[in-house]
């Protein structure tokens, strides 16, 4: 018999991974509420901050809640570790700035959510950290824009709010041909559906926020790599700045995480069904769905993941009046900025989102003033396609 311990598959991580019981052995996972630990003597807290004893110290580095939601998830996305963070742009954050010093430089995709293109564009930059922002979908400018200063490249895709898909495995070889890191941000695609660290990226970042918790409760975060990573970058910028994961929240998403599987499934039928719906309705146009045959990147997207995305990308006619006239009449979808809950909700990037960005900067983007976005949940999808007919109906007839 092997000593290696069978790989189980991720619908069963989702629901025993990572859990660590304490003394009553109870069946779900325990709450750890406590800020610090106390130690049998000053011989043992004095072994613990040396390291030569295992066990907590503090919550802002580490709690026994955290780390099962830590494991969990490292087990789910296949990564050797997992630190959380307090919010999906503390992992944004944290992933960049614990590796990267003043004289370094980072390249980017252009397509990125308004927060995360803010941390690369201008955070970055006061602190002597250049940047470039390139075209995601074009390899020969990710691959001109290296420069023998560049340590990190960092993509999402699906990006948002378009949904182009990028070529990880190719845009990961440009990084390590330059000897530099690529991050990818796996929010749209969820690790359902996309595994970035086997294409061959470095780093994972999630805003758990989204899918993870998907019931609308807590914010949360992860960023994922190798043990090397996290023992030479990630802890100790965790441990020294505290963007940490809170041990409620952490409670929260390992309950989210149970049932993710079961929802994004669902939400990915959904949105599936209803992307083939709104490319015949009155006033629509410019459906993007990575699930669908004419997704401008539909190669590679049958290549690189398992199934489209909760997610769907579409253009109401008449400009930022017909998006808001589209808006205003759904009945069941709810107009929020936020994605991957299991309420539908939908969001006006131009005006909310991507507001930051200046007009040439989105329509470069292809963030029109009537393009929607919208987030598919788990409601009926009979209810969803009722709404979504009467809400363009009533766009046309504004
Ligand atoms: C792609 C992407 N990355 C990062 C974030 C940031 O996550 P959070 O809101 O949890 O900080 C979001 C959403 O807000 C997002 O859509």
């Amino acid at each position: 018999m092997s000593d290696t311990p069978r790989r189980r598959r991720p619908a069963t991580e989702l629901v025993h991974g990572g859990i660590t019981r304490s003394q009553w052995a109870e069946t779900s996972e325990a709450l750890f509420l406590t800020q610090g630990y106390v130690y049998a003597n000053a011989e043992e807290a004095e072994a613990r901050f040396l390291g030569t004893s295992p066990g907590y110290q503090y919550t802002r580095f580490g709690n026994p809640t955290v780390t099962m939601f830590e494991e969990r998830m490292a087990l789910l996305e296949g990564a050797e570790a997992a630190r959380a963070t307090a919010t999906g742009m503390a992992a944004v954050t944290a992933a960049l700035l614990c590796q990267l010093s003043a004289g370094d430089h980072v390249v980017a995709a252009k397509a990125l959510f308004g927060s995360c293109r803010y941390a690369v564009e201008e955070l970055c930059p006061r602190f002597g950290i250049a940047s470039t922002l390139v075209d995601g979908t074009d390899l020969a400018q990710w691959k001109a824009a290296i420069r023998p200063n560049t340590k990190v490249l960092f993509l999402e895709s699906p990006t948002n709010p378009t949904l182009e898909v990028y070529d990880i495995a190719a845009i990961a070889e440009i990084a390590h041909d330059a000897g530099a890191r690529l991050i990818v941000d796996n929010v749209f695609a969820t690790p359902c559906w996309q595994s970035p660290l086997a294409l061959g990226a470095d780093v994972v970042v999630y805003s758990a926020t989204k899918h993870i918790d998907g019931q609308g409760r807590c914010l949360g975060g992860v960023v994922l790599s190798s043990q090397k990573f996290v023992d030479d970058h990630l802890q100790v910028f965790i441990r020294q700045t505290g963007p940490s994961l809170s041990p409620f929240n952490a409670w929260v998403l390992l309950k989210g995480l149970e049932t993710l599987s079961l929802r994004v499934e669902k939400q990915t039928a959904n949105a599936a069904r209803l992307a083939d719906v709104l490319v015949g309705l009155p006033g629509i146009s410019r459906v993007i769905y990575p699930g669908r045959a004419d997704h401008p990147q539909a190669a590679l997207v049958a290549r690189q993941m398992r199934a489209g995305s909760t997610l769907i990308a579409f253009e109401v006619a008449g400009g930022k009046a017909g998006a808001f006239a589209f808006s205003n009449a759904l009945e069941i979808v709810k107009i929020s900025n936020n994605l991957g809950d299991a309420k539908s909700l939908i969001t006006h990037p131009a005006t909310t989102t991507h507001q930051r960005l200046k007009p040439e900067a989105r329509a470069e983007l292809g963030i029109t003033d009537g393009l929607q976005r919208l987030s598919v949940g788990l409601e009926d999808i009979d209810d969803l396609i009722d709404d979504v007919t009467q809400a363009a109906r009533a766009a046309a007839r504004r």
